[in-house]
């Protein structure tokens, strides 16, 4: 088993670079089955999401080629299998992006029923909704996913809940559709706006896209033989900012889109903090103890629900009581508990949390339950005084990339250790 070290306290220091999106690059591999040719996709996060997704991708026929580290171009001319391996989709939440593209290329498929971090009931009833009204019958059955069509046919889809997945994945299966596809009440997250560039990229007509109205006009076929670049990660990028303030550091965090980061930008500035945006970089930095805030967690431009638990590092560290409302996830705060242990004062029940903001964090052995609170407990354990053991890093590694080495180029003393 293999564990983190991380002895603090240490206010990080230095210039850290952002790769790409993890929740980008998990719905443009999938995106690529839409494909009759060959793609190269650049600025992929090397995790352990996307090695997943590709060997998914191969199941199903796609030939695979990594470039370099973050680079690979993926051939998807011959796609031959309709049933996707169920064991490797039932290990993540994106392989529900099979569908939507699946359906779209071959008119069926059979993935498990998505896995992913345990956060509470995670229904894909909006997936299925859009699916149907475009035409198509979906199955569950035996843990199972199994969705035809004979056609696909444009429709006008109004989502019940704001929902990052189903708004792809429907985007995906009207790629190909006959006809124009309305999807309205549409999510409007940075990686939605990415997915229809990528797929405009390779020839789809997809207008709207960052608004809460998408208009997908039907393609014949997507023809491939492009480049195209993963947008940088919005999370990873504001877990860097969170660590900055958390450790009371002084960060250049390179190679974000800073439009993305705002709504995290302006918690900061309210608690004390500083942001200084330049291009496509940004200064963050904090001399003094955080003041206390009320956060509540939404979609896009909203307070994102992937930093609440790094933001509640901050909060348990800051001046006075602060509260936290998740308004996405039913289970979000099971990292309160690993705080706790740390000297933190949370109190948490169903999907509030009050924060009594202590002066110190002092180390503990704390365990990940999903990947963001991973990431929050590393910030934890650079801002705590003395050791901190974190455990159940597979969760961390689905989604940040060297993320201790990255830490430890801006003054962290981290390492991995297998125990
Ligand atoms: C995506 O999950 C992200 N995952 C999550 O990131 C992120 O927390 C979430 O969006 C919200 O931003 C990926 O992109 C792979 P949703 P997703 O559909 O698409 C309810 C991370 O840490 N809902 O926007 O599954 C749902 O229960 C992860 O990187 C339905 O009721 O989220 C939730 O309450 C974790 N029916 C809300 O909508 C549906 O059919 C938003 O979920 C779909 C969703």
């Amino acid at each position: 088993m293999e564990k983190l070290i991380i002895n603090g306290p240490t206010p990080l220091k230095g210039e850290v670079n952002i790769s790409g999106a993890k929740n980008s690059a998990v719905a443009i591999l999938p995106a690529t089955l839409l494909i009759d040719g060959v793609c190269t996709i650049n600025n992929v996060p090397n995790i352990m999401d996307v090695k997943l997704s590709c060997q998914i991708l191969e199941g199903l026929g796609a030939k695979i080629k990594w470039i370099d580290k973050n680079s690979i171009e993926i051939d998807t001319r011959n796609i031959t299998n309709t049933i996707a391996p169920i064991d490797l989709t039932r290990k993540f939440r994106a392989s529900y992006y099979l569908i939507g593209s699946m359906l779209g290329r071959k008119k069926e498929i059979e993935v498990g029923l998505p896995g992913g971090c345990n956060l509470g009931a995670r229904p894909i009833d909006q997936h299925i909704k859009g699916f149907e009204a475009l035409g198509a019958e979906v199955e569950i059955t035996g843990g199972n996913v199994r969705a035809t069509a004979k056609h696909l046919i444009g429709s006008n889809i109004y989502m019940d809940i704001v929902s990052v997945g189903a708004t792809i994945n429907v985007m995906l299966a009207s790629v190909l559709a006959e006809g124009t596809t309305i999807i309205d009440n549409a999510a409007k997250e940075p990686h939605i706006v990415d997915i229809a560039n990528f797929l405009n990229t390779m020839g789809a007509d997809i207008r709207g896209a960052g608004t809460d109205m998408i208009k997908i006009n039907g393609v014949k076929s997507l023809k491939g033989g492009q480049s195209y670049s993963v947008v940088p990660d919005q999370i990873e990028a504001g877990t860097f900012m969170l660590a900055a303030i958390a450790s009371k550091g002084d960060l250049i965090i390179k190679n974000c889109i800073t439009k993305h980061l705002e709504c995290i930008t302006a918690k900061i500035l309210e608690i004390g903090g500083n942001v200084d945006m330049n291009g496509d970089k940004l200064r963050v930095w904090c001399d003094k103890r955080p003041s206390k805030a009320i956060i509540k967690t939404l979609p896009y431009p909203g307070f994102p629900t992937d930093l609440q638990p790094q933001m509640g590092v901050v909060l348990s560290l800051a001046e006075g009581t602060s509260i936290i409302n998740e308004s996405i996830w039913e289970s979000r705060f099971q990292y309160t508990n690993e705080l706790n242990k740390m000297g933190a004062q949370i109190t948490a029940q169903g999907k509030s949390a009050i924060f009594e903001g202590v002066t110190k964090l002092s180390g503990a052995s704390v365990y990940s339950t999903d990947l963001r609170a991973g990431a929050a407990l590393i910030v934890a354990g650079i801002a705590a005084e003395g050791r901190t053991e974190v455990y159940n890093l597979e969760h961390i590694d689905r989604g940040y990339e060297n993320i201790e080495e990255k830490f430890r180029n801006i003054g962290a003393d981290i390492v991995r250790v297998v125990e």
